[in-house]
C-alpha cells in the first residue's frame, strides 16, 4: 500500500460550486481541492439548469426576494442568513462575469430573468436557458487551473476525518481510479473544508449524481459534528420519467414559460389544487404529482402550445434529453415524476460556515446553514453555495495557521486501513437502500412507512456489515433522516406526514442530530414500537 502525504493550509472536499469558490478565495493560502471524479465531472453543480436568483429587476427588490424566501421555507428559515444570502447575489453574479462567467442578456444588455416556481417575481440569472451549472462550471475550474495556491486532487474518495483529543487534522481517503486501488492519500490540515454536494443518491429516483450519498454528513458526524433538518429532503416535481438512472431533470423555468401538467386525462389537476397552479411551491406541485401517481394516473409535462418549436432553443440540455428518449417537447407530452433532489438539511453551521467541531468548515448543499427553512425556494442553493464559499473562504483568512502537522496517529491508519481493506461490491444492499428510501422515506410519509423503513435499513446494515465504506454512509446518513422524519409528527414545507397532515407551532424548531443521540434515538424506537431489536431480527 503506498501513501501519498500532502500538507496543505487547507483541505477542500468536494470539486462543486461551492468548493471551488471557497478555494480560489483562500488565496494565497495553500488549497487542496478533491473530487471524486475528475473536476466538473459528477457533481450535481455542473448538472444545475436554471440557475441564481438575484432580485435584479426594476419592479423586484431584496425585501420581495427576502418575502417569497421566507414564505416558501414554512417558517424554519433563518431570517439573517436569508438576508445575507440574498443582499450578496449581485456581486456573486459580477464575481462570476469577471472570471468569464457569461449569462444571457436581453439585446440592451440587462440580464434575461427567468421565472420559478414560488419567486414573485422574474429573478433567475442563467445561461444558454437551461445550461447555468455548465457555464458556471466552466468559469470557475478554469480560474482553478491557473491559480497557483490551488492543487488539486481527481479522483480521490475520502473515507475519513483524522481526528485526536477532539482535534481535527486531515482526511484520509484513497484514488478510485481501478489502476491504483491500493494508493491511499493523506491531506494534513487544521482546517477541513466539506462542500461534498447532497444526498439524492440514496434515493432510487434522483436528479443527483449517484455519487453524491451524503458522505459529507457521514464524515462529520463520524468526528462529533451536529447534524440539523435532515428529515428535509426536497423532491424536484419534474423528473423526466425517460427509466434513467440518475433521473434527468426538467427546469422549473420550464413551467415558468408557461409548460404545464396535465395527467392522462388531460385533466390539468394543479389549477384545482393551489392558485398559482404549476407555480405553486415545489412541495404542493410534488406532492400533487405523487397523489396522481399513486391514483394510477401518468403525469406529464405539456409545453406543445406554450413553447412549441421554441423549445429546442429554450431549453437544449432537457432537448437533448428529450431527443435521446425520441420524444419531440414541440409535439409530444413529456412523462415526468418527482425526483429526490435537494437536501436542505445537513451539517448544521453558523453564519459563518463553522460546524460545532473546531477546524470543520462546511458550504453548499452539505452544510444546513437554516436559510432553507422547511422548503427551498428555486434557485437559492447555487446563491447560497457561492455566498457561503467566500464567507467560509473569508472566515478561515482570518484564522491563526499552525505550522507544525500533527503526527499521524498509527493506530488510527491501522483501524482504517482495516477498514477499508474489503474490496466486495455491495451493489445489491445499495439498490436495496434507495430503494426502500424512496419508497418509506419520500415525498410522503406516516408512522408506519417510516418505521418499515427503519427495519429494511437495519435488516441491510446487519446483512451487509463492513462490505463497503460507500454503503456505510449511506446506512448511516439514511438513520439520520428516518429519526428526523419520525420526531417531526407534523407536516411542513417538504416534509409531509399523512398521519400528521397539518403544521404544528410546537415544531418550528430545527431537530438537531449527533451519531450518539441518532443511535441511542433508534434503540429507543426500536423498544417503544415493539420492533425487532438489531441483533434478533429474522433474516
Ligand atoms: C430547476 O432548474 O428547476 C432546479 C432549480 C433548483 O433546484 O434550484
Amino acid at each position: 500500500m503506498t501513501e501519498n502525504i500532502y500538507t496543505p493550509d487547507v483541505v477542500v472536499v468536494g470539486g462543486g460550486v461551492a468548493g471551488l469558490t471557497v478555494a480560489l478565495n483562500l488565496a494565497p493560502r495553500k488549497v487542496c481541492v478533491i473530487t471524486k471524479s475528475n473536476l466538473g465531472i459528477n457533481t450535481s453543480s455542473s448538472w444545475s439548469q436554471a440557475g441564481i436568483a438575484a432580485s435584479i429587476d426594476k419592479d423586484d427588490s431584496l425585501e420581495i426576494h427576502l418575502k417569497d424566501t421566507l414564505k416558501t421555507a414554512k417558517g424554519l428559515a433563518n431570517e439573517a442568513v436569508a438576508k445575507k444570502i440574498i443582499s450578496e447575489s449581485f456581486n456573486v453574479i459580477k464575481d462570476l462575469e469577471n472570471i468569464g462567467v457569461k449569462f444571457d442578456k436581453n439585446s440592451d444588455g440587462s440580464f434575461n430573468l427567468g421565472l420559478e416556481a414560488a419567486h414573485s417575481h422574474k429573478r433567475i440569472v442563467g445561461s444558454k436557458g437551461d445550461s447555468s451549472g455548465i457555464e458556471i462550471m466552466r468559469g470557475l475550474i478554469n480560474e482553478v487551473k491557473q491559480s497557483e495556491h490551488i492543487t488539486v486532487l481527481e479522483n480521490v474518495s475520502i473515507d475519513s476525518i483524522m481526528h485526536e483529543n477532539n482535534t481535527i487534522y486531515g482526511v484520509i481517503g484513497r484514488f478510485t481510479d481501478k489502476n491504483m486501488p491500493d494508493n491511499h492519500v493523506i491531506i494534513q490540515s487544521s482546517h477541513i473544508v466539506l462542500a461534498t454536494g447532497g444526498l439524492g443518491g440514496i434515493y432510487a429516483n434522483t436528479t443527483n449524481p449517484r455519487s453524491s450519498y451524503g458522505e459529507g454528513i457521514a464524515l462529520a458526524a463520524e468526528v462529533g459534528a451536529i447534524l440539523t433538518d435532515m428529515e428535509f429532503v426536497q423532491f424536484h416535481p419534474t423528473g423526466l420519467d425517460f427509466g434513467l438512472d440518475p433521473t434527468p431533470l426538467a427546469t422549473e423555468a420550464i413551467r415558468g414559460a408557461g409548460a404545464f401538467l396535465v395527467n392522462q386525462n388531460n385533466d390539468r389537476f394543479m389549477l384545482s389544487a393551489h392558485p398559482d397552479a404549476e407555480l405553486a411551491p415545489r412541495d404542493i406541485i410534488a406532492q400533487n404529482i405523487f397523489k396522481q401517481i399513486d391514483q394510477g394516473n401518468s403525469v406529464f409535462l405539456d409545453c406543445r402550445d406554450t413553447i412549441g418549436d421554441n423549445f429546442k432553443s429554450r431549453f437544449p440540455q432537457v432537448h437533448s434529453y428529450c431527443v435521446k428518449a425520441e420524444i419531440d417537447p414541440a409535439k409530444d407530452l413529456m412523462p415526468i415524476i418527482p425526483v429526490a433532489h435537494y437536501h436542505i438539511g445537513g451539517v448544521k453551521t453558523d453564519i459563518t460556515g463553522r460546524t460545532s467541531v473546531d477546524g470543520l468548515w462546511c458550504c453548499g448543499e452539505v452544510a444546513a446553514t437554516g436559510v432553507h427553512g422547511a422548503n427551498r425556494l428555486a434557485s437559492n442553493s447555487l446563491l447560497e453555495a457561492l455566498v457561503f464559499g467566500k464567507i467560509v473562504a473569508n472566515e478561515i483568512n482570518s484564522q491563526p495557521f499552525k505550522q507544525e502537522q500533527q503526527a499521524i496517529n498509527s493506530n488510527f491508519l491501522k483501524t482504517y486501513k482495516e477498514k477499508t481493506r474489503s474490496k466486495i461490491r455491495a451493489k445489491k444492499y445499495i439498490w436495496q437502500l434507495r430503494s426502500t428510501m424512496m419508497r418509506h422515506l419520500g415525498i410522503v410519509r406516516n408512522e408506519t412507512s417510516i418505521l418499515k423503513g427503519l427495519s429494511e435499513i437495519i435488516r441491510i446494515e446487519r446483512d451487509s456489515k463492513g462490505l463497503s465504506a460507500k454503503l456505510n454512509d449511506m446506512i448511516l446518513v439514511s438513520k439520520f433522516i428516518i429519526v428526523g422524519a419520525i420526531k417531526r409528527t407534523e407536516s411542513r414545507g417538504c416534509h409531509l406526514r399523512f398521519d400528521y397532515p397539518n403544521a404544528d407551532p410546537k415544531f418550528l424548531n430545527h431537530i438537531d442530530q449527533t451519531q450518539i443521540t441518532m443511535e441511542q434515538d433508534i434503540e429507543s424506537i426500536l423498544l417503544e414500537k415493539d420492533l425487532p431489536q438489531e441483533k434478533t431480527l429474522a433474516s
